[in-house]
């Protein structure tokens, strides 16, 4: 599959098999996350990977969007670890360093014939105290990951994407 091929058959996947996900596959995707470009190479990102029954239980009781996957990966960052930018109090790079690593996994994820679902629809505050998480880190997304149930499909929305001259502007 080429990386065109990949991305046209990415879609969110909102409905998931109870198949489980092999292990060298998980592997894989850490993998590729490990390789993910981070702001002066901090790696100031954490990855938790949610998959016996009491972590998915948690996940499901901080969103309905878990859609039955068996495993929910956690992205979160460390903030002293994050680099601040410039002249600004309260930005740093936590959330695209997520962003970015989170997307090569989304994408790797499709290449091995998984599922995946970027998903912010959670208290980030209420994860960080549902995992005991430490004091510096903080959370920004959860993607459940498995194989789509096999009558899984895009949503409409999947399809509505605004015309390219829409949102380039060449300056
Ligand atoms: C930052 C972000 C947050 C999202 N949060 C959720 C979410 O909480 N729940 C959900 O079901 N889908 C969520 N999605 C999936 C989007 O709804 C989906 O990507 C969008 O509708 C386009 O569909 P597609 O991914 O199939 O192309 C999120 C996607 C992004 C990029």
């Amino acid at each position: 599959m080429t990386f065109s091929e990949m991305t046209e058959a990415r879609y969110s996947v909102k409905k998931f098999s109870e198949k489980n996900v092999e292990e060298e596959k998980l592997k894989k995707i850490l993998e590729i996350a490990g390789k993910a470009p981070t702001a002066r190479n901090a790696q100031c990102i954490r990855i938790y990977v949610l998959k016996t029954n009491d972590a998915i239980a948690k996940a499901r009781e901080l969103t309905p969007c878990i859609y039955g996957a068996p495993l929910c990966l956690m992205f979160s960052y460390n903030i002293d670890e994050a680099y601040p930018y410039p002249g600004e109090t309260n930005r740093n790079s936590g959330d695209e360093d997520c962003a970015i690593v989170a997307t090569h996994v989304m994408l790797e994820a499709s290449e091995l014939g998984l599922g995946t679902c970027w998903v912010n629809n959670f208290s980030p505050s209420k994860a960080k105290s549902i995992f005991n998480l430490p004091e510096n880190e903080t959370v920004v997304l959860l993607m459940p990951l498995g194989y789509a149930s096999p009558d899984a499909k895009p949503l409409a929305k999947h399809f509505e994407k605004k015309a390219i001259d829409e949102i380039v502007t060449v300056l």
